[in-house]
């Protein structure tokens, strides 16, 4: 099964747009491999747009840009198997992708039996340029296509979010679709798509997830999608942790080849990571704040091993305590039973909690906890 858990890995849009090339894509494939990031489970590499020749050949097929990729994009796609990684590309249900380079529509046979020749392990399918269609039918049909080349391509649809893809993507045989507009490196934009999507999350589970947009975390104002100086460590924080707790794919969008030594650390946080991953993918339960803080995100999720995920997100710019009353969840204070908390980025145990559970979370920062319930 593909996509039985949110896919990871990285995607050269964020940082490159159309400076992509042969050289960068195998460099960046060498440093999945030596800063752990493949065995900390992103296995995907994926070129985005910008990777083809404006000009189809003779016979209709995708051409990869001579000058960016010389030796042909299947070589690129040996080298980066044999690092252990899959390897992922792009296409655009349109007449053209978004950046002005041949689109599928009316191609989406021969341009599947191209990924497939190219031995591709991954299609974000996006959704510029397309004549009006219903998008089921487009991205159903390209799902259909790559099928019918036999081999195994986890379909990552990218339509934005329009005509509530959550309601369709699972049964046109997406494994992940994106419900948002891009993502930028601004706070603003982090906390604007994650909260748009709180309550699809229902729609996300093991076969198909809801795709909050590829990670901005390490970029710093660098790239395609920078602003001024980006994020803060704090709100990179958040963001990643949010991704995390929310079960989105993690997709890297910054340049891992010279990643700064806290975004190495956030990237590779191993608990995490686990919670992303968690066997059950159930989505969390979101609790309102209870001091008139509206736009706090507080949450609480059943792991797949009996223990429980407890996040306080603050994405105010001052420090606030945040509570988790544990009546919100159902666990009445007569009931003779609370939880042990600890906090998973010190580590640190913090001892059996009733009636409810407060911490106190920094600016634009989150605290995140793993609880077991107890009998008091
Ligand atoms: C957008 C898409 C981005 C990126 C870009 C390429 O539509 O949302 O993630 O793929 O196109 O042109």
């Amino acid at each position: 099964m593909l996509a039985h858990k949110p896919p990871m890995g990285w995607n050269s849009w964020n940082t490159f747009t159309k400076n992509i090339d042969e050289k960068m894509i195998m460099d960046t494939a060498d440093a999945m491999v030596e800063t752990g990031l493949r065995d900390a489970g992103y296995e995907y590499l994926t070129i985005d747009d910008c990777w083809s020749e404006m000009e189809r050949d003779g016979n209709g097929m995708l051409v990869a840009d001579r000058e960016k990729f010389p030796h042909g994009m299947k070589y690129v796609a040996d080298y980066v198997h044999s690092k252990g990684l899959k390897f992922g590309m792009y296409a655009c249900s349109g007449a053209k992708t978004c950046a002005g380079y041949p689109g599928s529509f009316g191609h989406e046979f021969k341009d599947a039996e191209y990924f497939a020749g190219v031995g591709i392990d991954l299609l974000k399918y996006d959704n510029c340029y397309h004549p009006s269609s219903p998008d089921m039918l487009r991205y159903n049909r390209m799902s259909l296509a790559l099928k019918a080349t036999g081999r195994e391509i986890l379909f990552s649809a990218c339509n934005w979010g329009r005509e509530s893809v959550w309601t369709w993507a699972r049964s046109v045989g997406a494994h992940m679709y994106r419900s948002t507009g891009d993502i930028t490196d601004k706070f603003e934009s982090i906390r604007r798509l994650s909260e748009s999507q709180l309550e699809n999350l229902p729609m996300s589970a093991p076969g198909c997830y809801n795709d909050i947009d590829m990670l901005v975390a390490g970029l710093y104002g660098k790239g395609n999608i920078g602003f001024g100086s980006g994020c803060t460590d704090a709100q990179y924080r958040y963001h990643f942790a949010l991704w995390c707790m929310l079960m989105s794919p993690l997709m890297i969008g910054c340049d891992i080849r010279n990643m700064s030594e806290e975004t190495k650390k956030l990237l590779l946080n191993k608990e995490l990571i686990a919670i992303n991953q968690d066997e059950e993918g159930r989505p969390p339960i979101f609790v309102s704040a209870n001091n008139g803080l509206k736009d706090s995100i507080i949450c609480f999720r059943h792991l797949a091993d009996g223990e429980f995920a407890i996040a306080f997100f603050n994405p105010y710019d001052r420090d606030q305590t945040m509570m988790l009353p544990y009546v919100e969840i159902g666990l009445d204070p007569l009931c003779g039973y609370g939880f042990r908390v600890r906090d998973i980025f010190t580590g640190e145990s913090l001892g059996v909690k009733r009636d409810y559970f407060e911490a106190k979370v920094p600016a634009t920062d989150c605290r995140v906890f793993r609880a077991k319930i107890v009998k008091i």
